[in-house]
Protein backbone atom coordinates (compact mmCIF):
# COMPACT_ATOMS: atom_id res chain seq x y z
CA UNK A 1 0.00 0.00 0.00
CA UNK A 2 1.75 3.14 -0.66
CA UNK A 3 1.47 6.45 0.87
CA UNK A 4 -1.27 8.19 -1.12
CA UNK A 5 -3.78 5.16 -0.14
CA UNK A 6 -2.64 5.17 3.89
CA UNK A 7 -3.28 8.78 3.26
CA UNK A 8 -6.49 8.55 1.97
CA UNK A 9 -7.00 5.52 4.64
CA UNK A 10 -6.43 7.15 7.98
CA UNK A 11 -8.59 10.58 6.46
CA UNK A 12 -11.38 8.72 5.92
CA UNK A 13 -11.87 6.95 8.93
CA UNK A 14 -10.75 10.77 10.97
CA UNK A 15 -14.13 12.55 8.99
CA UNK A 16 -16.31 9.80 9.47
CA UNK A 17 -15.87 7.21 6.65
CA UNK A 18 -16.61 3.45 7.14
CA UNK A 19 -16.14 3.27 10.77
CA UNK A 20 -17.58 6.57 12.10
CA UNK A 21 -20.77 5.71 10.02
CA UNK A 22 -21.02 2.76 11.78
CA UNK A 23 -21.08 4.57 15.80
CA UNK A 24 -23.39 7.27 14.29
CA UNK A 25 -21.11 10.24 13.97
CA UNK A 26 -21.70 10.97 10.23
CA UNK A 27 -25.38 11.28 10.84
CA UNK A 28 -25.14 13.59 13.88
CA UNK A 29 -22.87 15.99 12.29
CA UNK A 30 -23.35 15.56 8.04
CA UNK A 31 -19.52 15.72 8.03
CA UNK A 32 -18.31 13.53 4.74
CA UNK A 33 -21.59 14.34 3.17
CA UNK A 34 -21.93 15.94 -0.41
CA UNK A 35 -24.06 18.59 -1.10
CA UNK A 36 -25.91 18.33 -4.52
CA UNK A 37 -23.93 21.42 -6.39
CA UNK A 38 -20.93 19.08 -5.63
CA UNK A 39 -19.17 20.58 -2.34
CA UNK A 40 -18.31 17.84 0.44
CA UNK A 41 -19.02 19.01 4.12
CA UNK A 42 -15.53 18.48 5.58
CA UNK A 43 -15.92 19.91 9.39
CA UNK A 44 -18.20 22.51 11.03
CA UNK A 45 -17.10 25.79 11.41
CA UNK A 46 -14.54 26.41 14.12
CA UNK A 47 -12.81 22.98 13.99
CA UNK A 48 -9.81 24.74 11.70
CA UNK A 49 -7.81 27.14 13.55
CA UNK A 50 -5.01 29.87 12.19
CA UNK A 51 -1.79 27.83 12.63
CA UNK A 52 -2.91 24.68 11.94
CA UNK A 53 -4.77 22.58 9.12
CA UNK A 54 -7.80 20.02 8.54
CA UNK A 55 -7.62 17.14 5.89
CA UNK A 56 -10.12 15.49 4.81
CA UNK A 57 -11.00 13.19 1.73
CA UNK A 58 -12.37 15.01 -0.94
CA UNK A 59 -15.14 13.56 -3.40
CA UNK A 60 -13.28 13.80 -6.12
CA UNK A 61 -10.93 10.77 -4.42
CA UNK A 62 -8.21 13.05 -3.48
CA UNK A 63 -7.21 14.38 0.09
CA UNK A 64 -7.29 18.08 0.80
CA UNK A 65 -5.83 20.17 3.39
CA UNK A 66 -7.52 23.34 4.78
CA UNK A 67 -6.52 26.29 6.36
CA UNK A 68 -8.13 29.49 7.98
CA UNK A 69 -6.68 32.55 7.45
CA UNK A 70 -7.52 36.16 8.21
CA UNK A 71 -11.34 34.75 8.70
CA UNK A 72 -10.90 33.28 5.36
CA UNK A 73 -10.70 29.28 4.57
CA UNK A 74 -8.67 27.72 1.81
CA UNK A 75 -8.34 24.17 0.74
CA UNK A 76 -5.36 22.80 -1.31
CA UNK A 77 -4.06 19.39 -2.04
CA UNK A 78 -2.52 17.70 0.69
CA UNK A 79 -0.36 15.71 -1.48
CA UNK A 80 3.28 17.33 -2.05
CA UNK A 81 4.70 17.71 -5.11
CA UNK A 82 7.94 16.29 -4.00
CA UNK A 83 7.39 12.95 -2.83
CA UNK A 84 4.23 12.91 -2.12
CA UNK A 85 4.36 14.20 1.74
CA UNK A 86 1.09 15.40 3.55
CA UNK A 87 1.44 18.76 3.15
CA UNK A 88 -1.66 19.93 5.91
CA UNK A 89 0.59 18.35 8.70
CA UNK A 90 3.29 21.14 7.99
CA UNK A 91 4.41 23.81 10.08
CA UNK A 92 2.75 26.97 8.97
CA UNK A 93 3.43 30.53 8.72
CA UNK A 94 1.28 33.65 7.50
CA UNK A 95 -0.13 31.84 4.46
CA UNK A 96 2.87 29.63 4.16
CA UNK A 97 2.95 25.84 4.99
CA UNK A 98 5.91 23.54 4.89
CA UNK A 99 5.64 20.42 3.87
CA UNK A 100 7.05 17.58 6.78
CA UNK A 101 9.67 15.62 4.81
CA UNK A 102 12.15 17.36 2.89
CA UNK A 103 10.43 21.71 3.46
CA UNK A 104 8.87 22.48 0.78
CA UNK A 105 6.89 25.57 1.15
CA UNK A 106 3.70 26.31 -0.32
CA UNK A 107 1.48 29.45 -0.41
CA UNK A 108 -2.14 28.03 0.58
CA UNK A 109 -3.72 30.73 -0.96
CA UNK A 110 -2.51 30.21 -4.56
CA UNK A 111 -1.50 26.31 -4.08
CA UNK A 112 2.18 27.86 -5.54
CA UNK A 113 5.12 26.27 -4.14
CA UNK A 114 7.89 28.69 -3.33
CA UNK A 115 11.11 26.37 -2.93
CA UNK A 116 10.11 24.84 -6.73
CA UNK A 117 8.11 27.58 -8.59
CA UNK A 118 7.36 24.98 -11.77
CA UNK A 119 5.29 23.01 -8.90
CA UNK A 120 2.02 24.08 -7.69
CA UNK A 121 -1.09 22.27 -5.77
CA UNK A 122 -4.54 22.85 -6.87
CA UNK A 123 -7.02 24.99 -5.02
CA UNK A 124 -10.14 24.54 -4.01
CA UNK A 125 -13.15 26.51 -3.58
CA UNK A 126 -14.71 26.76 -0.25
CA UNK A 127 -17.26 28.12 1.60
CA UNK A 128 -19.31 28.17 4.67
CA UNK A 129 -22.77 26.91 4.88
CA UNK A 130 -25.41 25.58 7.86
CA UNK A 131 -22.29 26.10 10.29
CA UNK A 132 -20.14 23.43 8.34
CA UNK A 133 -17.18 24.30 5.95
CA UNK A 134 -17.51 22.68 2.99
CA UNK A 135 -14.95 22.24 -0.06
CA UNK A 136 -16.22 22.24 -3.49
CA UNK A 137 -14.63 22.29 -7.23
CA UNK A 138 -11.04 22.81 -8.10
CA UNK A 139 -10.29 26.51 -8.46
CA UNK A 140 -6.45 26.71 -9.91
CA UNK A 141 -5.16 23.22 -11.03
CA UNK A 142 -2.09 21.99 -9.78
CA UNK A 143 1.00 20.44 -11.64
CA UNK A 144 1.55 16.20 -11.88
CA UNK A 145 5.34 16.35 -11.97
CA UNK A 146 6.66 14.58 -8.55
CA UNK A 147 10.39 15.12 -7.52
CA UNK A 148 13.07 17.96 -7.49
CA UNK A 149 15.42 18.76 -5.59
CA UNK A 150 15.07 18.72 -1.40
CA UNK A 151 15.13 21.83 0.88
CA UNK A 152 16.96 20.53 3.87
CA UNK A 153 20.17 22.71 3.61
CA UNK A 154 22.29 20.31 2.68
CA UNK A 155 24.66 20.52 -0.82
CA UNK A 156 25.55 17.98 -2.76
CA UNK A 157 29.41 17.90 -3.03
CA UNK A 158 31.10 15.38 -5.87
CA UNK A 159 34.51 14.07 -4.94
S1 LIG B 1 7.64 15.15 0.13
FE1 LIG B 1 7.24 17.22 0.53
S2 LIG B 1 9.18 18.15 0.52
FE2 LIG B 1 9.60 16.07 0.04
Amino acid sequence: MGLRDKLKGAVKKVIGGGDAKASGARAVVGVGKDTPDGYRVVAPVGAIKEGAAGTYAHNNNRVVAVFLKDGTYYAIDNECRHEDGPVGEGEIKGCLVTCPYHDWEYDFTTGKCTTQPDSRLETYAVRVQDGFIQVGPILTPGTTMRGGAHNDGLKVITL
